[in-house]
This record gives structure tokens, C-alpha cells and sequence, in this order.
């Protein structure tokens, strides 16, 4: 049984039976997206991890809230996974915390080969210890690529247990996250003395804080740094405003706002990899090609940030 007809099987084992065929309820977009051009990976930028030099592509999937999903959703969120793959993607961010994230990447991805970033979130050792066993099992994997600890949340007690998981090769990397500028002080503080191999933060044309501190210090330390919300969780991209792209950005080939967000990011040369939460096929594919071509320089950086941010 192949993992589509699993899918069917589970739908009609739920009651699904009255619902339409899932490809119909697709935007006519959305389907032409999937079949318009040839799957690319040449010349999509990889960025180093620092202190082992394995490469990522820069564009990463996100599934807080998209992954949280029912049965009825899994065949549009299988379309984002196929484009991501085909599309070169390779770093998936998800946690405990996303509802039923995990068990759905488990069902789309099982053992394939993406680089699987989960999370910590809870407080106490054996419930950070149990809760990381419990996120394997959803995700149908024997092991992380990244554990990070989320949002800080009882980050002493779980340092250890990150340091020692790394130790047995259950994970590959371990990270701290936030999402808060105001609580980048204290991750600062926290980067000098636990030296993770991975922070993530959010950095977008609005939330410039870590342009201060945290990045320039990711350097320093030799941290990869994964982006949260390049988007400002949605916000930076209202309704009516997608196609709205400054024209330096179409010259280095942004077809939409979107893109031109993601260029921003990635023209700081201290992210590693920009995480872009979506459940729609088309918008992965976009996301995707951001990662192509050429990126601001540093000194056109603050033109497009201020074009970018007014709109
Ligand atoms: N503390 C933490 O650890 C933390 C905090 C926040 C986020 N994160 C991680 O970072 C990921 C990304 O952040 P986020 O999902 O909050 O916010 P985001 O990526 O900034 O924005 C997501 C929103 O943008 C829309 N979108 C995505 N691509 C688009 C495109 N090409 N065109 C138009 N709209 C597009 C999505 O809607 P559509 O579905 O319609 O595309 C969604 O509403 C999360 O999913 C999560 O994995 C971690």
C-alpha cells in the first residue's frame, strides 16, 4: 500500500466518504503552480552550518499552525512536502507545541531524508527527556537532526539533556529559539555561556533587533542561525499586497513580495537557513525560489527593508 492510498484508506476509515475529491477544492493556482515548470535545485544557495560545515538550503518549511491539521487536509499539506522536496528543501521546523505537526509530518515524511529540526517544550528533565521520545515516535524517526529548546521555556534543565542526547547520536545539533526581541538580551547571555550549535529568532524587515547583537554574535560564536516569522507570521504580507514588489527587487528577480521578504533575510549573511510557514503548495514553491539568484548588497539593505516595510 503506497503512502497515497494510506492516506485514503485513513480519511475513509474516519468517516470521510462525503467529502469531494481533495484535488478539487485546489485554486485553480495552486494546481498550475504544481505543474508550470521543472522542479530546479541548481544554483539554489546552501549556507554552512558553522562548526561542521554541512550545508542547508536557505529556505526552510515552518508548521506551526498549517501542520495542525485533520485528515482532510493531509493530501494539500502531502503537495507542500512533494514541492519542498523537489524543490531542494531540506530544513522542517516543528515542536510539541504545534498541535498535531508532529504526527502529520510523520505520516508525510517518515524516515525520508530531510534535516528535522523539534523542540523542548515543557519544564522538568523527565518530561523534556519523555516529551523528545513522544516527538520520535510521531515523527516515525529514530533520531534529530536538531532538538532546540523553545522559547527558553526551562532551558538549564534541558541544556543538559540536549548536551547529553548529542553525546549518544540521538541528535546531530542542538539549539535555543525565541520569537521575542525583548528576550534576546538573555539569549545573548545565553549563546556566550552554552555555545548551541543553532539559535533561532525571528528577523524580518520590521523586527530588526537581532541586527544589533545576535547576529554579529552568531558569527563570532560560530552558531547557525535559523529565522522565524520572515514574514511577520503573515502580517508583513496582507491581502491585496503579494504582488506589490519594488523594482531594484524585480531586478534581481523577485516575482513577488514574498520573495523580495526572503531576499532581505538572506542577503544577512549570518542566517543560515529562513524558516516560511505555509500550507499551500504554490506559496512553498515561491518561498523555494527565493533561494535563487542574487540577494541585496549590504549596502542596499536598509533601501529595501524601508520599501519593504511600508506598503
Ligand atoms: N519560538 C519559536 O520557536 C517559533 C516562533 C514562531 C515561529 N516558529 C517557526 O517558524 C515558522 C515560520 O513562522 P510563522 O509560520 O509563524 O510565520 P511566517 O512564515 O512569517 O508567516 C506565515 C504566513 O505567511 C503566509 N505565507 C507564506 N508564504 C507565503 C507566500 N509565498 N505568499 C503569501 N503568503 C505566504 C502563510 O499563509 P499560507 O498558508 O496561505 O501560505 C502564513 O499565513 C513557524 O511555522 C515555526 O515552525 C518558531
Amino acid at each position: 500500500m503506497n503512502r497515497r492510498e494510506f492516506l485514503r484508506r485513513g480519511c475513509l476509515s474516519v468517516g470521510m466518504l462525503a467529502l469531494p475529491p481533495l484535488w478539487a477544492q485546489l485554486s485553480p493556482d495552486e494546481k498550475t503552480g504544481l505543474r508550470d515548470e521543472k522542479p530546479t535545485q541548481t544554483g539554489i544557495l546552501k549556507r554552512e552550518i558553522p562548526n561542521t560545515r554541512e550545508k542547508l538550503t536557505a529556505v526552510g518549511l515552518g508548521t506551526w499552525r498549517h501542520f495542525d491539521a485533520e485528515w482532510s487536509d493531509y493530501e494539500r499539506l502531502e503537495m507542500v512536502i512533494d514541492v519542498f522536496r523537489s524543490e531542494g528543501g531540506q530544513v522542517i521546523d516543528t515542536s510539541p507545541m504545534y498541535g498535531m505537526a508532529e504526527t502529520v509530518l510523520g505520516v508525510l515524511t517518515g524516515e525520508s531524508n530531510f534535516f528535522r529540526a523539534g523542540k523542548i517544550f515543557t519544564t522538568g528533565e523527565n518530561e523534556g527527556l519523555e516529551q523528545f521520545k513522544l516527538s520520535l515516535s510521531r515523527m516515525r524517526v529514530r533520531k534529530l537532526d536538531l532538538l532546540q529548546v523553545h522559547n527558553l521555556l526551562d532551558v538549564r534543565t534541558h541544556i543538559k539533556t540536549l548536551r547529553r542526547l548529542k553525546e549518544e547520536g540521538r541528535i546531530r545539533y542542538l539549539g535555543l529559539t525565541h520569537y521575542q526581541e525583548s528576550v534576546y538580551g538573555e539569549m545573548a547571555s545565553l549563546m556566550r555561556e552554552m555555545k548551541p550549535d543553532f539559535i533561532q529568532i525571528s528577523y524580518n524587515v520590521r523586527e530588526r533587533a537581532a541586527e544589533k547583537e545576535l547576529l554579529p554574535l552568531a558569527q563570532q560564536l560560530k552558531i547557525a542561525v535559523l529565522v522565524n516569522q520572515p514574514f511577520g507570521g503573515g502580517s508583513l504580507l496582507p491581502p491585496g499586497s503579494l504582488g506589490e514588489v519594488p523594482g531594484f527587487a524585480r531586478e534581481l528577480g523577485c516575482r513577488s513580495r514574498a520573495q523580495a521578504l526572503l531576499k532581505f533575510v538572506l542577503s544577512h549573511e549570518a542566517v543560515t537557513c529562513v524558516l516560511t510557514g505555509t500550507g499551500n503548495s504554490l506559496h512553498m514553491k515561491e518561498n523555494m525560489r527565493a533561494a535563487h539568484g542574487d540577494f541585496p548588497e549590504e549596502k542596499d539593505r536598509e533601501r529595501w527593508a524601508r520599501a519593504l516595510v511600508n506598503f
